[in-house]
């Protein structure tokens, strides 16, 4: 059996690593690695292979930046020549990034099976490019693993049939286990990217937070009154890096807040595990918090990962800045909340998937 496994961005990597490890012990399948081109800096893109140790891609369609439409074409027209020629008999897609729609779609359109790893997150809100990304993804994919209770009823509203569905866990969390050992082991006398003993660390990147002059102006002033309480270290994203620059809001990012280049796996793995609390935007750091039992402000009106919520640490705190500020207070009070279970966030998921794989295609 011929699978494609595509990446294209940051947050797939984390995604895709566990499951070219688990491949191995399959000799029936052979994986072709893909990468889409979205990410190209080395510290969005290269560092995580090394790090996660995830083979060279075979193919590299480098699409490079473009607007929504322009990246999502780029890819359907590099990845249908690709299709074309390797005939896979599966493509396995992972997460709700612009590679993972194009590249169901056009595995769909040529009647290849797909697959599709994190399926059914929803935040209920259009308004966010991943979400009609995760929508579109689910719709034309054959085979949906999921990571939560929850994905498969809101899979079963949209009209999806149960069979298609397998609740496999956490992914992303097999990438954190592994390698949580070894951020332990190897870096372990190396200070986490600061020279504070107590801190917190940001992660800002959203569209609807940093292209939006008044919304990023509310979150920037409430963290720099949170930095006057306790240092922030920010590795900072490409697109919010420009946003700062463009609205000329350097001087709310000062002394205490520590700026640093977006860092690689490991490195950011050491910086966050070692944290107070975090402070982001992103979707999967809400997890990884949530596993690791780390306070999460998640500053945004909506997620898709609820249970992160329900069974984690993670606290919504919106975008008004207020309470961004009030929760912070709230954590360096001693006032948090604690994880209880999540089932399937094991290290197991690989695992799970592959036999499923495995025995699809043997049916
Ligand atoms: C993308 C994903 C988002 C994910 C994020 C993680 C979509 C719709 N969005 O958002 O879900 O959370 O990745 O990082 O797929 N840039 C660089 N170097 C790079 C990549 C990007 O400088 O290697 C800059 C470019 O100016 C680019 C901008 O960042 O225009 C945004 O990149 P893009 O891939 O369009 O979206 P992200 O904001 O990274």
């Amino acid at each position: 059996m011929k699978i494609i496994n595509v990446v294209g961005a940051r947050p797939n990597f984390m995604k895709i690593a566990p499951i070219m490890r688990a491949t191995r012990a399959y000799p029936e399948i052979t994986p072709v690695l893909v990468h889409t081109g979205q990410h190209y800096d080395g510290n969005m893109s290269n560092a995580f292979f090394k790090d996660l140790e995830i083979p060279e891609p075979d193919i590299h369609l480098e699409v490079g930046s473009g607007t929504h439409a322009v990246q999502t074409a780029r890819v359907m027209e590099r990845f249908e020549r690709v299709l074309l020629e390797e005939k896979p008999d599966l493509v396995l897609v992972v997460g709700d990034v612009n590679s993972t729609l194009a590249c169901a779609l056009v595995a769909g359109k040529l009647h290849i099976k797909v697959a599709h790893i994190e399926a059914g997150l929803r935040s209920f809100d259009r308004s966010m490019p991943e979400e009609i990304n995760r929508v579109l993804t689910d719709q034309i994919s054959d085979l949906l693993f999921t990571t939560c209770e929850e994905a498969k009823i809101n899979l079963c509203n949209e009209g999806i049939s149960e069979e298609k569905i397998h609740f496999v866990g956490n992914i992303m969390i097999d990438t954190l286990f592994y390698n949580l050992n070894k951020v332990n082991l190897y870096t372990a006398n190396r200070k986490p990217n600061t020279e504070h003993e107590e801190y917190a660390v940001l992660t800002l990147h959203r569209p609807s937070n940093v292209d939006n002059k008044e919304t990023f102006e509310k979150i920037s002033k409430a963290l720099n009154k949170i930095s006057g309480y306790l240092p922030i270290v920010f590795p900072i994203h490409p697109r919010t890096k420009k946003q700062i620059k463009q609205f000329g809001f350097e001087k709310y990012y000062n002394g205490n807040i520590k700026l640093l280049e977006p860092l690689g796996y490991l490195e950011f793995l050491k910086l966050y595990s070692n944290a107070k609390f975090v402070l982001t935007d992103s979707g999967g750091i809400q997890e990884e918090t949530s596993v690791l039992d780390i306070p999460c402000l998640t500053i945004r009106e909506n997620t898709e990962r609820p249970i992160t919520i329900k069974q984690g640490t993670n606290v919504l705190v919106g975008t008004d800045g207020e309470e961004i500020v009030e929760e912070a207070q709230r954590i360096l009070r001693g006032v948090y909340k604690r994880k209880k279970d999540l089932k399937f966030w094991d290290g197991k998921a690989a695992d799970r998937i592959m036999r499923v794989l495995t025995d699809n295609g043997r049916a």
